[in-house]
């Protein structure tokens, strides 16, 4: 086989392949090989530039080469800012180094390296892995793009809804504080952001009177909201068939105690993602105005939150993770 042979794309294109790499002439074989293979690069030298330009980067980069010893940082340190970056997350790294150290590695893969790579290294080789990580950059790709049209549906849902403007995403948020507030992993938070955004995409299919009526639903009606849970996790089930986000939206309406919906799951059976999504939830819901009430403030929301969770509904973890995360130390300490 030679290098010609090996063609690397992404969905039909080429893919933009970032290299840092301080040694000069192992960063222009590498671009050169990468030019033979028919992607684009981008070359960086000092880790600190690599870092600047991810913030905003001219071209969308597909995939990573890192060489493990860098001028300033080490390129461990570099891949472990990468994965804190939402937007990198599921872009796949592959460590460069000349040190063949098994501790060294490990700590590269603990810090979430896709692969690695020996100096001097055979050029086919190089070739091989990066397009069996550019395929698993494709799916990641697809997946995104279908969880992408949720999210529109989410839009469509608070576009029907004007007093749940914004809800969605202000529970992502919040429920991503809770998670780093307990330092979860970078894919951890990132699930809870998710699931915040994607919880309530089910109410595409519950009609706008139902969700826009001012005054108590009846019977019918609150039967029919009640279904929003079990038809968000529906579809994001054809998402991905062991999507981790799918508990997270089906059990949200769930409580404690066993009084939630659509289920009537008790502690045994809901764990405690979904507990930090569900109270993130509540908090946004009390803390914004809707059809029948006025928003309430911080304070009052979270006196209502303890006497749920006196009731048997709330994690009282999870409510505690919330304080932090919506109180400042001295309130919490008052
Ligand atoms: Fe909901």
């Amino acid at each position: 086989m030679t290098e010609e042979k090996v063609k690397l794309s992404i969905k039909g294109r080429k893919p933009n392949i970032f290299v840092v790499e301080d040694d000069a002439l192992s960063a222009e074989l590498i671009g050169l090989l990468l030019e033979r293979f028919g992607a684009n690069s981008r070359i960086f030298s000092e880790p600190f530039d690599f870092l600047r330009e991810l913030e905003s980067p001219v071209l969308q980069p597909d995939l990573f080469i890192i060489d493990v010893m860098l001028p300033g940082m080490t390129g461990i340190e570099v891949l472990k800012r990468i994965r804190q970056m939402r937007e990198y997350q599921h872009i796949p790294v592959v460590l460069l180094t000349s040190i063949d150290d098994f501790h060294f590695k490990q700590a590269g893969f603990d810090a979430g390296a896709d692969d690695y790579l020996n100096k001097p290294f055979n050029s086919i080789e190089l070739g091989l892995r990066l397009r069996a990580l550019l395929r698993i950059k494709e799916y990641h790709e697809n997946l995104e793009e279908i969880e992408n049209v949720f999210r529109t549906l989410v839009a469509i849902v608070e576009a029907k809804d004007i007093y749940t403007k914004g809800h969605s995403l202000r529970v992502a948020q919040l429920a991503e504080a809770m998670g780093k507030e307990l330092r979860l992993p970078a894919e951890d938070t990132n699930l809870l952001y998710r699931a915040g955004l994607l919880h309530d995409a089910g109410k595409i299919i519950i009609d706008s009177h139902i969700l826009n009526k001012p005054g108590p639903l009846n019977q019918d009606e609150w039967a029919e909201l009640r279904r929003h849970p079990q038809v968000g996790a529906q579809f994001l089930t054809q998402l991905e068939r062991t999507s981790r986000l799918v508990p997270l939206v089906r059990d949200h309406h769930e409580k404690l105690n066993g009084e939630g919906y659509p289920s009537g799951k008790d502690y045994r059976q809901i764990d405690f993602y979904t507990r930090i999504l569900s109270v993130a939830d509540v908090f946004d819901a009390l803390t914004s105005a809707r059809p029948y009430r006025d928003s309430l403030s911080v304070k009052d929301a979270l006196t209502v939150i303890e006497r749920e969770v006196a009731r048997g509904w709330w994690d009282p973890e999870a409510v505690h993770l919330l304080k932090k995360v919506v109180l400042t130390g001295e309130e919490l300490a008052g």
